[in-house]
């Protein structure tokens, strides 16, 4: 216990020292709805230690762990709101389907089990105290300062969903071959605005994609035979090697192949350069005013980028979060609603 302690303790200062955390985010009274950072002061004064020391020991060991529970809490926050819903497993009870085997999740979504691995320190420490969907957020937080990223205060007091939803899961997150208007009513739909999706689109410098979900651009775009012309061809001829024409779906391919563990403005450079991986990346740049300027700008001032990734991340976080003792619960065990 005390060796876990001193782990926690050293991922905290770790997280501090590296992030500057401490009025990044545009975050104040009134800003944030009914989180606030302070919630665990005083019922769980370890909670964060004990996230971010998970956090750090899986990410030494898989370093891409880090992008998967970025992805994670994005993944929540859209369907429902920020509750943990994208938890649940299908219990059987026939009062709702797992998110997981959603279009966007299944065999996609990774951290199940590092969430679960959270949650039993945290039942431990402090027993009953701590939602699943609180620890997705800080986890998702401690990620993007693990690789390099920008730290913020996490605003904190969400509760869990009884539910989750398959149909929410499927139609609200956006599609990578979305039309640019369709991913921007979808933000805009979560009260997130241009600015927001531009910045955290950025997520998109560290993780990986599967050949599948970028392979219409490789070899017809537009059902026509032909490649994205927006894709460049020297890049577009590498992909080709190894996501084929059919078979492969699942191999994957770096986001941001010149850093791909490390979180930077390069994935602006690569869209201005053509080597946007996804469609929904490149289309940034090419099919709207408003967000190519700000391609242009975030791939040239890293410092803008991380400010405004993390006070979108704060707002993201903060889309329709269950507060308050009569709303939602506090799960002991993630995957499962209390009561069933
Ligand atoms: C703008 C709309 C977005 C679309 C269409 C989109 C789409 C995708 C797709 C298709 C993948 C690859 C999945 C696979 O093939 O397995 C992916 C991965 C990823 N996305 Fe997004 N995404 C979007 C926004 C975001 C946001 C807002 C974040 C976080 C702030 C984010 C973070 C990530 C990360 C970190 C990965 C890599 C995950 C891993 O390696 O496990 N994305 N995204």
């Amino acid at each position: 216990m005390a060796r876990w302690l001193a782990l926690a303790a050293a991922a905290v200062a770790v997280v501090v020292a590296v992030s500057g955390i401490g009025g990044v985010a545009g975050y104040g009274p009134g800003g944030g709805g009914f989180l606030y950072p302070q919630f665990y002061q005083h019922s769980c004064p370890q909670m964060q230690a004990v996230v971010g020391a998970v956090v750090a020991k899986v990410h030494a060991e898989d370093p891409r762990m880090a992008a998967s529970l970025l992805r994670m809490h994005f993944h929540d926050c859209f369907v429902q709101g920020c509750d943990a819903s994208v938890l649940l497993d299908a219990d059987g009870s026939g009062r709702f389907t797992t998110e997981k085997m959603s279009n966007p999740n299944r065999d996609s979504l990774r951290g199940y089990e590092v969430i679960d691995e959270i949650k039993a320190a945290l039942e431990h420490v402090c027993p009953h105290t701590v939602s699943c969907a609180d620890i997705i957020a800080v986890a998702a937080r401690d990620s993007t300062v693990l690789t390099g990223g920008p730290g913020w205060e996490v605003p904190l007091g969400r509760r869990d969903s009884l539910t989750a939803s398959l149909s929410g899961s499927n139609n609200l997150i956006p599609a990578p071959n979305d039309t640019l208007p369709t991913i921007i009513a979808k933000f805009r739909n979560q009260g997130l605005d241009v600015v927001d999706l531009v910045a955290l689109s950025g997520g998109h410098t560290i993780g990986n994609s599967r050949c599948v979900s970028f392979r219409q651009r490789l070899y017809s775009q537009n059902n026509d035979g032909k490649p994205d012309f927006t894709l460049n061809p020297a890049y577009a001829a590498e992909l080709r090697g190894r996501c084929p024409r059919s078979g492969g779906d699942q191999n994957l391919f770096a986001l941001d192949p010149v850093s791909q563990f490390h979180f930077d403005n390069q994935y602006y450079r690569n869209i201005l350069s053509m080597n946007g991986l996804l469609n929904s990346d490149e289309v940034l740049l090419t099919q709207n005013h408003e967000t190519m300027e700000l391609v242009h700008l975030y791939a040239t001032n890293n410092e803008l980028f991380f400010q405004q990734f993390a006070r979108s991340m704060v707002k993201m976080g903060n889309i329709s979060p269950l507060t308050g003792a009569h709303s939602g619960e506090i799960r002991t065990n993630c995957r499962r609603v209390n009561h069933f």
